[in-house]
């Protein structure tokens, strides 16, 4: 097969926030207790982090963290988290049927990210709790002296405010699961009357307003047209959440997964704008995508421990392996992220270490890279300064889950005499030569061409394999006549970068 691609830096999309490349981490099974918290762990360091998980988190060039859930944070109190850990109350994780320790809280946390060399995102509890408890956290967090919750941080040993920056209005407010749960006229409104009492402490916050959290939800579309009616003046984000799967074995609609989340961002900014265009408002509602990736929740089983008298210590839950095909719809949903970076300004791949995740952390053992490891870290450190329109032209194929859907999808950045092109093959039979036509982006050398891909796309790194599957180098990427001509072969994602 062959595809013809176009790519010009006149046509610009926007700039891509390093935002986009943010993760999540909730506590839910072993994702803070086991994952990148394990004292007694031989690379545990002094505070009871994984060092390994650490250089892992470093390596995937990760830049913002949402914390501490998902659903968790709907039953979360924050004040347990914090003072003297000796004190901190054992609760009931009812999101997750556990048993939470509050042994990990906000200073811990942002310790951690301080090792890790990102942002923190936090989220606030709207489910069970309401606009005081969100003031207080902010006061605890933001203020830097001279209050009493000020002051208690200090005396827990913080100094310097946290000064977070982007706060999110609760989580899923939308779903029957969540504790809490309201409906669009209630958490518009409570969403609307904390961002303004949030303001009145500190004018200059990023406050994200919950969406729908799945298009497929009933609501959705009217959830967040209702949200944003009450909402629009005082937040500056509308999230989104996505998780796809290959089910009964589907591949190929599992593939074109972008052309689904392609759809949802398009979906969500036209209603954010049609709020906009009611209220003549010159302000702009940008998409906080702060949950994706690729989730086998059809395999979480449904008889999750839910007796009164067990409520275990971080459970493994969803620690789902990750093959080649998963990893390459991870690249194509960053691709899909990236096309969309003028209105998509801020991301988290959810989860981050063990629970849904990149990064796995054997308990007393190694941390290694699953799959969707790769096109995550290869495209934070390529993906630089704006995003480019790329025309695609060339075959295309027929699937169940989103119709006709071409087989070659592609995202494209440049910056400062560089670019980056991010391609994949969604054929399951056939290579698929690619020419581009690059000659307008003035570059003239071919600095990296990655490409992930296996004979089995089915095939996934395990802690006894830990190479099994990952990025090689593609030697068919070559440079003539203003055209990049490269090989793509089946069921894979490609990265090159131009210099
Ligand atoms: O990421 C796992 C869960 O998925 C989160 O807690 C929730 O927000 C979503 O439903």
């Amino acid at each position: 097969l062959h595809a013809r691609l176009t790519v010009d830096p006149a046509h610009p999309v926007g700039p891509v926030s390093r935002r986009l490349f943010g993760a999540f981490v909730e506590h839910m099974g072993r994702s803070v207790y086991g994952g990148i918290y394990e004292p007694g762990h031989p690379a545990a360091d002094e505070d009871g982090f994984r060092r390994d998980v650490i250089d892992l988190v470093r390596e995937m060039g990760v830049t913002t963290v949402r914390y501490p859930g998902g659903n968790f944070v709907s039953g979360f109190r924050w004040e347990d988290g914090v003072g003297p850990r000796d004190e901190r109350p054992v609760r009931l994780n009812l999101a997750w049927h556990s048993t939470e320790t509050n042994e990990v809280g906000l200073h811990e946390f942002a310790a951690w990210l301080e090792k890790v060399g990102a942002e923190l995102m936090l989220a606030l509890n709207l489910g069970t709790r309401g606009t005081l408890e969100a003031l207080d956290l902010l006061e605890y967090a933001n203020v830097p002296s001279g209050t009493t919750l000020a002051d208690q941080r200090i005396r827990n040993g913080r100094r310097e405010p946290f000064d977070v920056r982007m706060w999110c209005l609760g989580n899923e407010m939308d779903g029957p699961w969540q504790l809490g749960q309201r409906s669009a006229e209630d958490y518009g409104k409570l969403a609307a009357r904390t961002a303004k009492a949030m303001r009145q402490v500190d004018p200059d916050l990023e406050l994200v307003a919950c969406g729908s959290s799945g298009a497929s939800m009933p609501t959705f579309g009217e959830w967040e047209r209702t949200v944003l009616s009450h909402a629009y003046d005082d937040v500056d984000f509308i999230s989104c959440h996505a998780y796809y799967e290959e089910e009964d074995g589907d591949l190929g609609s599992f593939l074109a997964s972008a052309k689904d989340m392609d759809r949802f961002i398009e979906t969500v900014t036209a209603t954010a704008d049609r709020v906009k265009a009611v209220r003549r408002s010159p302000k702009r509602i940008n998409i906080s995508f702060d949950e994706w990736n690729v989730w086998y929740l059809s395999r979480v089983p449904a008889d999750l421990a839910k007796r009164i008298d067990d409520w275990p210590l971080a459970p493994p839950i969803s620690e789902d392996p990750y093959t080649v095909a998963d990893g390459v719809v991870v690249g194509s949903l960053l691709m899909s992220l990236i096309r969309h970076a003028d209105r998509v300004t801020s991301a988290s791949i959810a989860q981050l270490v063990n629970v849904i995740a990149p990064i796995a952390a054997e308990p007393q053992g190694p941390a290694w890279r699953k799959s969707t490891f790769f096109p995550f870290a290869v495209t934070s450190r390529l993906a630089r300064g704006v995003a480019l329109r790329v025309g695609v032209d060339g075959p295309t194929y027929d699937t169940a889950a989103h119709g006709e859907v071409p087989v070659v999808d592609a995202a494209a950045t440049t910056d400062a005499g560089r670019a980056a092109l991010f391609l994949v093959n969604r054929s399951q039979t056939d290579d698929v030569e690619v020419s581009i036509y690059v000659s307008a982006l003035g570059t003239s050398t071919i600095e990296e061409a990655l490409t992930l891909s296996d004979p089995d796309p089915h095939a996934a790194n395990t802690a006894d394999r830990q190479d099994r599957v990952g990025p090689r180098r593609n030697d068919s990427a070559a440079l003539a006549d203003g055209a990049l001509r490269i090989l793509l072969p089946p069921v894979s994602w490609s990265a090159v970068s131009l210099r």
